[in-house]
């Protein structure tokens, strides 16, 4: 069976241009609807470790990704929405999808084998997969949860590292916080209009829509770029009196500009429509969040990376995201994120 995103007769087969081809070597042309099972064949030799456990490792992903679609797509039909009566590690009330799509990505990332160590936002500390894999992986299992009862899209965010200490040896604090910049690959799962896959592993940016009929993820957006100048800008504006006085002038000068304020309240929402159509995305610091309210482990330093890979930028005011030290697991930072001249702009504020 063929379906429109397969290459030999998809009207919207293209490969790469030769502008884009040329930017970077390591960066090979796809045919737009490759799946991605083949994808990450072909492509396994640019990862660092090319052993073949990372490839794995997305795969393990990508098929606790479809769990969770399918749970979030019957969400309205059965009794899983709603609070699940408990709190997780931020003091959130956790809802019920958060702890399914949690359970599904642990169950998924413990039964791959290639992950030694979990830390996820809705454990207190990282799990211990008991695996001898070579592995770190991070995630918000449910990113955006506030909207899962009002049918607005939600996302999946994850960061991959490298396990630093030798196989075998216990898990310690070196493996588990690692900045950023260490991160071999990340990426993010939009389950929207359509559940989009996006990831990189620091060859650039690619994106997969899922056909559910097939049960599989097909590229559909090759070598994605975010453009470097946008108009759009994404702040919860309902904490403008608690911003510092730089971030409202700032947003003043958004409004100067006549940019479009665009605020969804999934960050892999806004983050995903930014990517594509140019913009910022802003999580100050607030008064009731003087760090801002995003975590850096599994929300900001994978879309960070993916901005990065696609030309944009992202820093907490002051310096690269990627190069924050954690201290904790569960720490937050402020978080401005998206088309390299409009961070650059707010950044001179
Ligand atoms: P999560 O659902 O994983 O807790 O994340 C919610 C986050 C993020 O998705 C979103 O951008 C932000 O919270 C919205 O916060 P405000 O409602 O304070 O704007
Ligand atoms: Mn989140
Ligand atoms: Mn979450």
């Amino acid at each position: 069976m063929r379906t429109n995103f397969e290459p030999e007769f998809s009207p919207k087969m293209k490969v790469k241009s030769q502008a884009a081809k040329s930017m970077e070597e390591s960066r090979i042309a796809q045919p737009i609807g490759i799946a991605l099972d083949r994808f990450i064949k072909i492509n396994q030799d640019q990862f660092a470790y090319a052993s073949g456990e990372l490839s794995q490792l997305l795969r393990d992903i990508a098929l606790a990704s479809k769990v969770v679609n399918r749970e979030v797509n019957k969400a309205g039909l059965i009794d899983i929405m709603g609070q699940a009566g408990s709190i997780n590690s931020g003091g959130d009330a956790q809802q019920k999808l958060d702890v399914l799509a949690n359970i599904r990505f642990t169950r998924a990332l413990t039964k791959g084998g290639e992950a030694c160590a979990l830390i996820s936002e809705e454990t207190e500390s990282y799990v211990d997969l008991s695996n001898d894999g070579k592995y770190v992986i991070a995630i918000d299992p449910l990113d955006g949860s506030s909207n899962i009862d009002v049918n607005v899209s939600i996302g999946t965010i994850f960061s991959i590292y490298r396990r630093k200490s030798p196989v075998g040896q216990p898990i310690s604090d070196a493996d588990i916080l690692q900045k950023g910049s260490e991160q071999v690959a990340a990426g993010y799962i939009l389950y929207g209009s359509s559940t989009m896959l996006v990831y990189t592993t620091g060859h650039g940016v690619n994106g997969f829509t899922y056909d559910p009929t097939l049960g599989e993820y097909f590229l559909s957006h090759a070598d994605m770029r975010i453009p470097e100048d946008g108009k759009i800008y994404s702040i919860n504006e309902g904490s403008y009196n608690s911003f510092a006085q730089p971030v409202k002038d700032y947003v003043s000068y958004c409004k100067d500009q006549q940019y479009t304020g665009r605020y969804i309240g999934s960050l892999i929402a806004d983050f995903h429509r930014n990517l594509l159509k140019g913009g910022i995305y802003i999580y100050p610091a607030t008064a009731k969040d003087p760090n801002g309210k995003l975590r850096l482990m599994y929300e900001c330093n994978a879309l960070a990376f993916v901005a990065e890979q696609a030309g944009g930028k992202a820093t907490n005011g002051k310096i690269s995201v990627l190069d924050i030290k954690p201290k904790t697991l569960h720490e937050r930072t402020p978080f401005f994120v998206g088309s390299k001249n409009m961070v650059t702009k707010a950044e001179s504020f």
